[in-house]
């Protein structure tokens, strides 16, 4: 029945009435911040494109961790920047490396925490790609299995998840048979199902050291024009035993998010990449926006699209406007 017998407006007259037709609530329960450990002791390296974001030492990553379960945040996932880099990442899968390292210091001291090990080697090859190289190509085969042993790495250091974010082939399967077979058949696994290529990484690649020094990661990452294709991603990572599938980025592939949600039952999570954060806190830091609405405005997005899980440089800026 059209207007006048109904005038939508009725329902939005007061932030009550708002309150209690809202579809879209937003808490900390499925939020995932992102940290990055370096080596040292009582660092705090500021990342430049991502002001309110540093590469901690472990000592000053435990307090980070400690601050973040007390804001509420029931999550973090850790990326790792090594003292020395090579050609097949060795401290990726090293138990002395600092990811494992960081791992068992801030379970030990926050134990609630759920920490999630990103599962891949860019950061740790001086090449930068996510894989081994024959020639100029990341070789998936012989990448494979050094991923099955960050996996083992990070879980025997104490990783509550993990989180393989590298795009080769058959890693989920690989990585869940490697943890079964270790004893770990209860550590989930979270894959970077639907990974884009994309600019909008530029800022953690500061962050995490890890551009490329030559070509790019099109030839493993996903081409942003597709949908389908990442359909099939999702549910071949899910065929292999992925728990949870997550798109990244975010932002602008809220239509993936869509899509993935009408079509799977599984946990989605959404990435929301540095580039979406250091476009909100540039803009803010112009005057040009009005940041925690914004904040609150892109997260409220991302769940409206499907997402029940939020891997987000915001969490302490949502903790604080949530109250
Ligand atoms: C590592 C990885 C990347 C991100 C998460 N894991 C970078 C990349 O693929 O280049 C990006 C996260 C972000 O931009 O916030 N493979």
């Amino acid at each position: 029945m059209p207007f006048p017998t109904h005038r939508p407006r009725r329902l939005r007259r007061t932030a009550t009435l708002r309150r209690m037709v809202r579809e879209t609530h937003l808490g900390l329960d499925g939020i995932i911040e992102p940290l990055f450990v370096c080596p040292g002791e009582r660092v705090q390296k500021p990342i430049d494109a991502m002001p309110g974001c540093a590469q901690w030492s472990i000592d000053r990553l435990v307090e980070e961790c400690r601050k973040s379960q007390g804001l509420g945040i029931p999550s973090v996932i850790l990326f790792g920047i090594p003292a020395r880099k090579d050609a097949t990442g060795s401290e990726a899968y090293d138990e002395q490396g600092i990811v494992p390292r960081a791992i068992r210091a801030v379970k030990q001291a926050v134990p609630d925490l759920f920490v999630w090990a990103d599962i891949c080697l860019c950061e740790f090859t001086d090449h930068g790609h996510c894989g081994v190289l024959r020639g100029e190509e990341v070789d998936n085969d012989a990448t494979v299995p050094l991923l099955v042993r960050e996996a083992l790495a990070c879980a025997r250091a104490g990783a509550d998840g993990v989180a393989p974010s590298d795009m080769m082939d058959g890693r989920v399967g690989a990585i869940r048979s490697g943890l079964d077979a270790a004893g770990f058949e209860q550590v989930p696994v979270m894959a970077y199902a639907a990974k884009y290529a994309s600019a909008f990484y530029g800022p953690f690649r500061e962050a995490a050291e890890s551009a490329p020094s030559f070509g790019d990661r099109r030839a493993y990452q996903m081409d942003p024009g597709n949908v389908r294709e990442a359909m099939r991603e999702i549910e071949m990572d899910l065929a292999e035993g992925a728990d949870i599938v997550m798109v990244k980025p975010a932002l602008a592939y809220l239509d993936v998010i869509r899509a993935a949600r009408q079509r799977f039952d599984a946990p989605i999570a959404a990435y929301s990449v540095s580039g979406e954060y250091a476009m909100v806190r540039a803009a803010a830091r112009n005057g040009w926006v009005d940041e925690d609405r914004l904040i609150l405005e892109i997260l409220t997005s991302i769940r409206r699209a499907g997402a029940d899980l939020v891997l987000t440089y915001f969490a302490r800026d949502l903790a604080r406007l949530l109250g």
